[in-house]
Parts: structure tokens; sequence; C-alpha cells
């Protein structure tokens, strides 16, 4: 394919990329296609993002008229559906609240740091493959979900502590068509319902979504686990929760799996230096050290590539 070509193709993605994640459409790229239509020569670029979003090829039906009707006189719904296109052709979709805030939690939408932590993920996924991850503040699932469908883990434990959260988190599991471990007694009245569940239930790796709170989780639970690998993202934004955040942070890097204590990777993002510079401080009074892993080369998903997003391993 010629350069401008591909050039053309990547821009039609990027397009499609936002409009499945529910962008906003200021964040669409449309300074460079103002440019690339400047320079092109035909209108096939515009054909194929019109093409992509709504079906011009066919007339619509006089039903979905009235479908779309009865959408808009109905009273405006708080959560929608979102699709992350994975590089695999597959994608993570995820049912997310529209406001950043609601029912008294962040945990509703994703967060810059989880698409951030995901990309790492998905490029390195040698770190996951094979092992047993627990998930620190999950939110709605983006992160975990994408690494189950790239990674190959053995086992993945979600956990948060918002039962609206933790609620969401597993209709999202269920949406991307995994099992969690707890309904595998099920298994057999959801093989004849949903062939493709069972399939990647037998496939896929050992799902749990927990309830975990940093404020009262003991360290023998914590042990019990045997992670390999510790994530979390977007969970460094609070002075009031670092600590407890802290002494999790402390068990687990004490903890012991096959002999060997978990790799532990944190991704933020630095809105205040002053949390963050707390964070690092605390971590320091633990013992627990910490070095800034160098940034992935791929950037896959749609979010603010100038938000300040950092991805610490702790060093125990
Ligand atoms: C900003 S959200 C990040 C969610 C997700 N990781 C992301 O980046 O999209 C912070 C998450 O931490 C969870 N959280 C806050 N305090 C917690 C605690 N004490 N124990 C467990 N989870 C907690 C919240 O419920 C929320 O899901």
């Amino acid at each position: 394919m010629d350069p401008a070509a591909e050039e053309a193709r990547h821009l039609g993605l990027r397009f499609q990329q936002g409009f499945l994640a529910g962008r906003r459409l200021s964040a669409f790229p449309w300074a460079e296609l103002e440019k690339k239509l400047k320079s092109s020569s035909d209108a096939l670029l515009l054909l194929d993002i019109l093409q992509k979003h709504e079906s011009i090829a066919t007339e619509p039906l006089d039903e979905l008229y009235d479908v779309l009707a009865d959408i808009l006189n109905k009273e405006e719904s708080t959560t929608c559906y979102k699709s992350y296109l994975l590089p695999t052709g597959d994608s993570v979709t995820l049912s997310e609240t529209v406001a950043i805030i609601s029912q008294g939690t962040t945990g509703l939408v994703t967060w810059d740091a989880a698409l951030y932590l995901a990309e790492w993920a998905i490029e390195n996924s040698a770190i996951f493959s094979n092992r047993t991850i627990l998930e620190l503040g999950s939110g709605i699932g983006l992160t975990g979900i994408a690494i189950c469908k790239t990674c190959n883990p053995k086992a993945y434990v979600f956990s948060d502590y918002h039962h609206c959260v933790l609620e969401q988190l597993r209709e999202n599991i269920h949406l991307n068509g995994f099992v969690l471990e707890s309904e595998t007694g099920n298994h057999t009245k959801m093989q004849s319902q949903n062939q493709r569940t069972e399939v990647m239930d037998l496939q896929g790796p050992k799902i749990t979504a927990a309830e975990l709170d940093w404020d009262s989780v003991t360290k023998e639970q914590l042990s019990q686990l045997q992670v390999d690998v510790v994530i979390a993202a977007d969970v460094v934004y609070d002075p009031q929760i670092t600590s407890s955040l802290i002494s999790v942070l402390q068990q687990l890097s004490a903890s012991k799996t096959a002999g060997k204590p978990p790799e532990i990777y944190i991704a933020f993002t630095v809105r205040n230096p002053d949390t963050y510079h707390l964070f690092q401080t605390e971590l320091g009074k633990v013992g627990i050290g910490w070095q800034v892993v160098p940034t992935h080369t791929k950037n896959l998903f749609l979010y603010d590539l100038h938000s300040n997003i950092t991805l610490l391993k702790l060093l125990a």
C-alpha cells in the first residue's frame, strides 16, 4: 500500500476507534482529516469514514425511525456501551456510566491509566502468560479483560470494594464471553445456553471478581491468592486512601508464591505531584523501592497522550 493510502487507512481507523469507544467529538483527529482532505484528490477517505459510522448504502427502515423516536423520548440513560479494539481484531466491550463520578465512586468509567496499562501489558505479554494475576481497584475491567483476551494468563483475580463497581465488573466479564470461577458449577447449564462462553471458559484463564477492600483485607487472605503478578491502574489519586493501599502493597510484597514475591506494577496519571510524592514517600517508609518502567511503543487506544501517565515497578 502506498504511504498516502496507508496514512488514510490509519486515520479512518482512528475515527472508527473513537466512535466505538464513545469518545467526545472534540477528541477526534479533525485537524488531520482536514489536512488530508485538502491534499487529497478524491473523497474516498471521507466515504470510508462515513461508511464505518452509518449505513449509507441502504435506506433506513421506518421501523428504525420509530425505535429511534422511542429512545429519544425515554429518559437519558446513565450507562452506555463502549468497545475498545484490540490488535488481535477482537475487542473489549464495556458497560460504563456516562458520568465520571456516579454512585459515589470513580470506578464506573475507564480511566486513561487503565488504557495505558493495557497497552503496556499487550506489548509485554510474557510477564502475564501462564501466571496468576491480581488486579487491585479493577473498576469495570478494561485492563484485566484486555489481558485475559491477549496475554494468556493462568488465572486472573479482578478486585474492587464498591458493590456497584463489582456488579458492573461482573456484567462486563460476562459481556466479553468469560465465565467466573464461582459460576463454573452452572457449567452444563451455560454450555447449552451459550456455546461460545463455554469454549472460552475451557481454554481461557480462571477468572474471579473478588470483593477486596484495602482497609480490611488480611495478610492471610492476600497470601492465599498465590499471585505471581499484581497490577493496578489509577489507584493513586486520593491522599486519604494512600496509606491503606500502601499497607496492601507491603503485605503483598512480603508474600511468596513458589518462593518468590510477586512482581508489582502500578500505573497512574499524575494529576497532583503532591499525591505522587506522598505515595513515593510512603512506599519508602515501608521499605519498598520503585523504578519507572519505560513506556511501550504502540499506542492502541484513544486517550489523552499528553496526560502525565507513569508506570512504576515496585521493588521490595
Ligand atoms: C479511579 S478508579 C480506577 C478504576 C480502574 N482501575 C481504571 O483505571 O479505569 C479507582 C478504583 O479504586 C477502587 N478503590 C478505591 N478505594 C478502594 C479500597 N479501599 N479498596 C479497594 N478498591 C478501592 C475504586 O472502587 C475504583 O474502582
